[in-house]
């Protein structure tokens, strides 16, 4: 049975003697890099630097939300925004494994560069099992490149640290619980991002659909939930597709774009069970984003696909 407790414990210790000196996070303000720049920061105190990129590819409200939870934690901290340097460097981009890798890389520059002011020599990473499992390793090929272990450059030059390597999703949930952690029941994020929830190339206007787009798929799955009408899934948001279709807005003919949610059941994110939401709810989703964004989309689709053989993440 796995113990929180006993696990903090004997991560401050090994951190302690791991990091003599001063080290920088890269916090998404998602469960696991915040449970690691917790613990870490319990160990070696001012001597790390949380590092929080705004790549422009975040959900609404994040940056401020994220700023709050690290004044909260006492952490020593800078929000960096970055935005303009990663729109430029995915411009022409689709493909998904490429996105990743430049996304991967990006972070890891902005890291060096705030690491070198901070005069830091470690990295620390929030990188949970699931993470390196699915990047692949001498026995497995990849499924996908997780941007915290596939985008890293062969060169870097930061001692990489990550103290929670070794636990699935369901323990860290457990560790930021006992931490006292308010982001512990906070539905997992990918490190990339809208960027990869934009399916082709994420520019600001696509990211900016997507963005609206979840933020109402979060939205009314949560009201559902505190009504009763249903659980709150384990993960649920939207993806923009790259597809346009006919449709009618008023008595004219509209071509307009389409979101796809989704919202699925899992444990710990290596397999999934799409979410069975009631259409009540579905159909609040359906007529606010068709009322609220009609100068963009005029379809909304629900993905009824299990992993395997499907992801979570469409990319
Ligand atoms: P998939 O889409 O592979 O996702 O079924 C499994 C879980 O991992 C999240 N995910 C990521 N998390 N970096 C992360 O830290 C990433 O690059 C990444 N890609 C996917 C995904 O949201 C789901 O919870």
């Amino acid at each position: 049975m796995f113990d929180a407790k006993e696990f903090v414990e004997e991560k401050i210790e090994e951190i302690k003697a791991a990091i003599p000196g001063r080290a920088v996070i890269a916090c998404s303000g998602g469960v696991d890099s915040t449970v690691a720049a917790a613990i870490v920061s319990k160990a070696i105190g001012d001597r790390l630097l949380t590092v929080y990129v705004d790549t422009g590819f975040m959900r609404k409200g994040e940056s401020a939300t994220v700023s709050k939870i690290f004044d909260n934690l006492h952490l020593n901290y800078r929000i960096i925004d970055a935005s303009e340097e990663f729109f430029s460097a995915l411009k022409g981009i689709t493909e998904p494994e490429q996105k990743r890798k430049i996304i991967g890389a990006g972070f890891i520059r902005v890291f060096e560069r705030e690491a070198k002011a901070f005069h830091s020599e470690y990295l620390v990473q929030g990188t949970i099992a699931p993470d390196w499992i699915e990047s692949g390793d001498k026995l497995r090929d990849t499924i996908k490149s997780h941007h915290n272990v596939g985008g890293l450059p062969e060169d870097m030059k930061l001692k990489l640290v990550e103290p929670l390597r070794d636990l699935y999703k369901d323990e860290v949930r457990k560790v930021a619980r006992h931490l006292d952690v308010e982001v512990s029941e906070k539905q997992p994020f990918p490190g990339p991002a809208l960027a990869i929830r934009v399916i082709g190339e994420p520019t600001r206007e696509n990211v900016e659909i997507v963005r609206e787009a979840c933020a109402i798929v979060e939205e009314e799955l949560e009201a559902a939930a505190k009504r009763g009408e249903m659980e709150r899934p384990w993960q649920y948001f939207a993806v923009l597709l790259p597809v346009q279709s006919v449709g009618v807005q008023g008595d004219r003919r509209a071509y307009g774009r389409t979101i796809a949610v989704r919202a699925v059941e899992s444990i710990d994110g290596m397999s999934a069970a799409y979410s069975r939401i009631p259409h009540d709810v579905l159909e609040k989703i359906s007529l606010r984003i068709t009322s609220e964004m009609k100068a963009n989309v005029n379809r909304v689709v629900y993905d009824i696909t299990h992993k395997p053989p499907a992801t979570i993440e469409w990319e």
